[in-house]
C-alpha cells in the first residue's frame, strides 16, 4: 500500500495511525518516493515547541521549481500546465504546456538574476491574476530569492509596509489590472506606496490593460522586452531544505501584519501530498481553485501543490459575476474542470442568484467539488451539492490557515463520508488537539474548545519574518508545547471537527482575515475620532461583516454623520484597503470598559449580532449605563 494515494477508508485509517506512531517513517517514504532531490537528508525532524524550532528534512538539498517543472518535461512536456482564463471571456484563454513554463520561469528568473537579484533576497510581487504572476514566483523560487507576494487589493499603505518589513529591493508589478468591467490603477498604487520605501531600486512592469502610466528613469522597467531577450535555460539554484521560499503576510488580532516564512523542503512534500489526496487528483484531470496567489490557498493549491503533480491548474484572471453570474460555470464547461475549490463567500453569492445562471452549464465534469476560507453554512453547503455537484461530487471543506502552509483537517472525496458544516477528519500527519481554559486537553469525543496541534507537520510556517519572539508569542505560548490555532472547535461523536470560528479578535470577512486592532488603529487616525472598536457579525453573504463603535473628541459633534462614515470607510480603505471597510458604524458618547480600561468586545459583539438578550453580566463595568445606550441607538 502507497502511503501517498489514500483510496479508502480503511486505507485512511491505517495511514492517519502510521502517521502519527510513526511520523517520521510516514513523511520519509513519501518524500523519497515523490520528490526530486539533489541530495537526501540525514535526519526527518526535529523540534521542540518551547523554542520554538522545527527542521524537516534536515541536510537535504533541492530546487522546488526542479520539482514543479523540471522533472515532468519529459513525460509531460506538451500537457498544459497553467491555463490562463481572462477577465473578458471575448479573450481567448492561454495554455502554458510545462516546456512553455519552463522557458517563461528561466527566463523571468535570468532577469532578475540580471537585476541583481540572488539567493535569499526578498521580492515583492505586487501582480493581479495574470501568468506573470505565477511565473515570477516560480522565478524567483528558481533562483533562491525569497517571494513576497501581496494582494493586489491591498492599499498602498498596506503595500509599503509589506515591502519595508522584509527589506524588498525589487517591485514585480503591472500596469494595471482588470475586475469584471473596471480597470485599477496598479501601478499607480505602487508608485504612491514606494514614495515610503527607501530600499527598492528596481521596479519591472507587465503590461496588462495598455494603461497611460508613469515609468520612473531608473527605476521602472517594462518586463516583457526583458524577457524576450532572456535566455530560457536557468541553473536551479541549489536549496537547502530549510531555506526560506517565501514569506506571506496575514493579519494578526493586534500590531502590524506577521511575515510568515514558510521554508522549501517540507512545504513541498505537504503541499504536493494533500493537493493529491484531498482533489483525489488523477493524471489529465483539469484543476481549478478561484483563489488569487495574493492568499495561501493560491500559494499552495494554485502554483506548488497542483504543479508538483504535474497537474493542469487554472488560473482566473476575473470576478464570479462578470460578464454575469453564470461565469464560473461557463469557465467550468469550457475547460471540463474536474476539481472546483471556492470560498464559501463566493457560493453563498452565487446561490442567491437565478438559478438559470447555474442550470445553463453543463457540469458533468466535476468530481470534487472544495471549500476553504471559513466555515460553510448548512444552507451554502446544500446549494453547492445539489446545484453544482448535482449530489454526485464530494465536498471537501478544508480548514487551514496561513500558517499551516497546507490543508490540516478535510474530507478525502470518495473515502471520507461529509457531513455538512464538518471539515471532517484530520489529514495523514496532522495531529489536533482540543483545550480547555486551564490548558488541559480534552480528550475522547463530544468536547468543545479551542484548536491547538500537537505535532509538527513538514508545512509549518518556521517563525515569523524579524520577530522570533512574536511567532513564540502567538503561537506557543498559549498552551504548553502546542501550536494555537486561533480557532475554537468542537469534536462529535464519531471525532469529526467542526470549526466554530476565530477565538480571538480576527474577524473573517469573505474568507480574509482581518485583524481588529489595525483597522481601529486607522479609524483613530481620522482628526474627529476619539477612540473606536471594531466587532464582526453575522452576515448573508459575507459571512461576518464588520460594525464599527466610534466615539467623537467633540461630543454631540454636529458634523454630517454620514459624512464622516465616508470618511472613515475612505481611511480604512487607504490604510489597508476596500476589504477593510466597515458596513455599519455607529457613533457613541461612550464604549463599555473594565474597571481596568479595557474595551468589553464582547459585550458589543453581542449587539451588533443582535443578541441583545445573552449579554452577561455587565455590574462589573466601569461604566454600565452605556450598554444601554448602545443598544438603544443600534443599527
Ligand atoms: C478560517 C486560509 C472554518 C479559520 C487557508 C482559520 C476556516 C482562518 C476554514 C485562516 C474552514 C479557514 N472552516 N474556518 N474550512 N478554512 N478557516 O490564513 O478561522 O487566510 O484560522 O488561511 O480561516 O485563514 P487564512
Amino acid at each position: 500500500m502507497s502511503n501517498y494515494h489514500i483510496k479508502s477508508l480503511e486505507e485512511y485509517f491505517t495511514i492517519y495511525r502510521k502517521s502519527v506512531r510513526y511520523p517520521e517513517t510516514f513523511w520519509d517514504e513519501i518524500a523519497e518516493e515523490h520528490f526530486m532531490w539533489r541530495k537526501k537528508w540525514d535526519e526527518v525532524l526535529s523540534w521542540d515547541f518551547s523554542k520554538p524550532e522545527v527542521t524537516w528534512f534536515k541536510g537535504a538539498k533541492l530546487n522546488i521549481t526542479e520539482n514543479c517543472i523540471d522533472r515532468h518535461l519529459r513525460i509531460r512536456g506538451d500537457k498544459t500546465a497553467i491555463l490562463f482564463e481572462p477577465n473578458d471571456p471575448s479573450e481567448k484563454a492561454e495554455h502554458i504546456t510545462y516546456q512553455q513554463l519552463h522557458d517563461r520561469v528561466c527566463q523571468f528568473a535570468n532577469v532578475l538574476k540580471d537585476k541583481g537579484v540572488k539567493k535569499g533576497d526578498r521580492v515583492c510581487i505586487y501582480v493581479p491574476m495574470i501568468p506573470e504572476l505565477a511565473i515570477s514566483v516560480l522565478a524567483c523560487a528558481r533562483i533562491g530569492a525569497i517571494h513576497s507576494v501581496v494582494f493586489a487589493g491591498f492599499s498602498s499603505n498596506a503595500l509599503a509596509t509589506r515591502i519595508n518589513d522584509c527589506d524588498c529591493k525589487l517591485v514585480i508589478t503591472a500596469d494595471g489590472s482588470f475586475r469584471g468591467k473596471k480597470t485599477i490603477d496598479l501601478k499607480g498604487i505602487v508608485d504612491k506606496a514606494l514614495e515610503s520605501c527607501e530600499g527598492v531600486e528596481t521596479v519591472l512592469v507587465a503590461k496588462r490593460i495598455e494603461s497611460d502610466i508613469t515609468m520612473k528613469e531608473g527605476r521602472d522597467e517594462w518586463l516583457q522586452p526583458l524577457l524576450s531577450k532572456a535566455k530560457n535555460t536557468c541553473e536551479p539554484e541549489v536549496m537547502d531544505a530549510e531555506d526560506p521560499l517565501f514569506i506571506l503576510y496575514t493579519s494578526g488580532s493586534t500590531g502590524k501584519p506577521k511575515g510568515m516564512v514558510h521554508t522549501t523542503a517540507g512545504y513541498m512534500v505537504n503541499t504536493a501530498y494533500t493537493f493529491k489526496n484531498v482533489f483525489q487528483y488523477r493524471e489529465d484531470d483539469v484543476y481549478w481553485c478561484t483563489a488569487d496567489i495574493g492568499w495561501i490557498t493560491g500559494h499552495s493549491y494554485i502554483v506548488y501543490g497542483p504543479l508538483a503533480n504535474g497537474a493542469t491548474s487554472i488560473m482566473y484572471e476575473g470576478v464570479p459575476h462578470y460578464p454575469d453570474w453564470g461565469r464560473f460555470w461557463e469557465i467550468v464547461e469550457k475547460h471540463k474542470v474536474n476539481q472546483f475549490y471556492t470560498a464559501p463567500t463566493a457560493i453563498r453569492a452565487l446561490a442567491k442568484q437565478n438559478l438559470e445562471f447555474v442550470e445553463k452549464y453543463d457540469l458533468s465534469s466535476l468530481k470534487v467539488l472544495g471549500t476553504v476560507g471559513e466555515p460553510i453554512n448548512e444552507e451554502a453547503w446544500h446549494w453547492y451539492n445539489e446545484n453544482v455537484g448535482h449530489q454526485k461530487s464530494p465536498i471537501t471543506d478544508t480548514w487551514w490557515q496561513t500558517e499551516n502552509g497546507a490543508i490540516m483537517i478535510a474530507a478525502i472525496p470518495y473515502v471520507t463520508p461529509t457531513i455538512p458544516t464538518f471539515a471532517s477528519l484530520p489529514l495523514p500527519g496532522v495531529q489536533p488537539a482540543l483545550m480547555d481554559e486551564n490548558g488541559d486537553e480534552l480528550k475522547g469525543n463530544q468536547v468543545d474548545g479551542r484548536l491547538c496541534i500537537k505535532f509538527p507537520w513538514p508545512s509549518m510556517a518556521r517563525t515569523i519574518w524579524g520577530n522570533h519572539q512574536r511567532y513564540k508569542d502567538t503561537y506557543f505560548s498559549s498552551f504548553e508545547n502546542m501550536y494555537f490555532t486561533g480557532d475554537g472547535a468542537l469534536r462529535d461523536s464519531v471525532g469529526y471537527y467542526r470549526i466554530t470560528g476565530r477565538v480571538d479578535d480576527v474577524v473573517i470577512v469573505s474568507g480574509h482575515n482581518l485583524g481588529t486592532a489595525p483597522i481601529e488603529d486607522a479609524i483613530n487616525e481620522h482628526p474627529a475620532v476619539a477612540e473606536s472598536a471594531i466587532v464582526g457579525f453575522p452576515h448573508d453573504v459575507k459571512g461576518n461583516a464588520l460594525y464599527g463603535y466610534v466615539t467623537l473628541k467633540e461630543a454631540g459633534e454636529t458634523r454630517d454623520q454620514d459624512n464622516l462614515r465616508k470618511e472613515i470607510n475612505q481611511l480604512i480603505t487607504d490604510r489597508i484597503g476596500p476589504i477593510a471597510k466597515l458596513d455599519k458604524i455607529q457613533f457613541t458618547d461612550a464604549l463599555p470598559k473594565t474597571r481596568s480600561g479595557k474595551i468589553m468586545r464582547r459585550i458589543l459583539r453581542k449587539i451588533a449580532s443582535n443578541e441583545t438578550d445573552s449579554l452577561g453580566d455587565t455590574s462589573t463595568l466601569l461604566n454600565p449605563e452605556v450598554v444601554e445606550d448602545i443598544i438603544n441607538n443600534a443599527l
